[in-house]
């Protein structure tokens, strides 16, 4: 038991287009239940650091172990199993397809699972985008979405399958004030409910703005850890 997330000196080298250190020897342990913000200047590794921790890349070198299974052991079918069944990710740019609606893009990952029906499916991404304030834009294509709008519809993609483990990659990047704290909010509500989440950002204003319930702030520097704050324990 222990740690959810484990990372033991990893090292992330791209060898194209041209050979770069994205990550230099990080280690970093994260409790179930934990919120964690990964702060860091544009270029230090952050999403780097995201994609190697839900497998969506694999670390050149060290050891990522996550809810006790070694992501190295896992072929690359059984690690795409395994990231749909604990995470839960909100991308930079939000990947969302753009030949599906807002609701249809929510529906996705529950769909894959095929353990719900669809009309159940169906219900609960409806609700999730009531809720995010998106009860008007169900049948929009991404390309009729603002930014914030898009961003929420990642958020509610996320979330549908409630993973143990929640990952934003700048979630507020592209929002006004008031659908950041909406934003924040969601996420707050979700690490009450014990899950975990991670941010990463470059916002130095996000350690104020998630003070009351951030467990960790961890900066990133040239693809290394600078330094790890506890703010309260899990
Ligand atoms: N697939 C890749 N191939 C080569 N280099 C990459 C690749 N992905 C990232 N890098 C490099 O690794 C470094 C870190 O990138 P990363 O996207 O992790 O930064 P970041 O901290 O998320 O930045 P931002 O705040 O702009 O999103 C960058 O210099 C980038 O050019
Ligand atoms: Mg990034």
């Amino acid at each position: 038991m222990g740690a959810q997330i484990v990372l033991k000196n990893v090292w992330k080298i791209f060898e194209k287009p041209k050979k770069f250190t994205a990550l230099q020897d990080v280690s970093l342990e994260i409790n179930p239940g934990e919120f964690v913000l990964i702060l860091g200047p544009t270029g230090s590794g952050k999403t780097t650091l995201l994609n190697v921790m839900a497998g969506i890349e694999r670390s050149s070198r060290g050891t990522v172990i996550i809810e006790n299974r070694n992501l190295a052991d896992l072929s690359e079918e059984t690690l795409a199993e395994f990231r749909r069944r604990n995470f839960g990710i909100v991308f930079q740019f939000f990947n969302l397809l753009p030949h599906l609606t807002a609701l249809e893009n929510v529906m996705v990952p529950l769909l894959v699972e095929k353990e719900l029906s669809i009309k159940r499916i169906r219900q609960k991404a409806i609700k999730l985008l009531e809720e995010l304030g998106l009860a008007e834009k169900l049948y929009h294509y991404p390309r009729e979405l603002s930014g914030g709008e898009q961003q929420r519809v990642a958020i509610a993609r996320a979330i549908i399958s409630d993973p143990k483990i929640i990952i934003g990659d700048e979630p507020i990047a592209h929002l006004d004030e008031e659908s950041a704290r909406i934003v924040l909010d969601i996420f707050r509500r979700l690490n009450r409910e014990g899950r975990t989440i991670i941010i990463a950002t470059t916002h130095e204003a996000l350690v104020r703005m998630l003070q009351d319930a951030l467990t960790k702030v961890v900066r990133l520097r040239n693809g290394r850890i600078a330094n790890i704050r506890v703010l309260r324990r899990r």
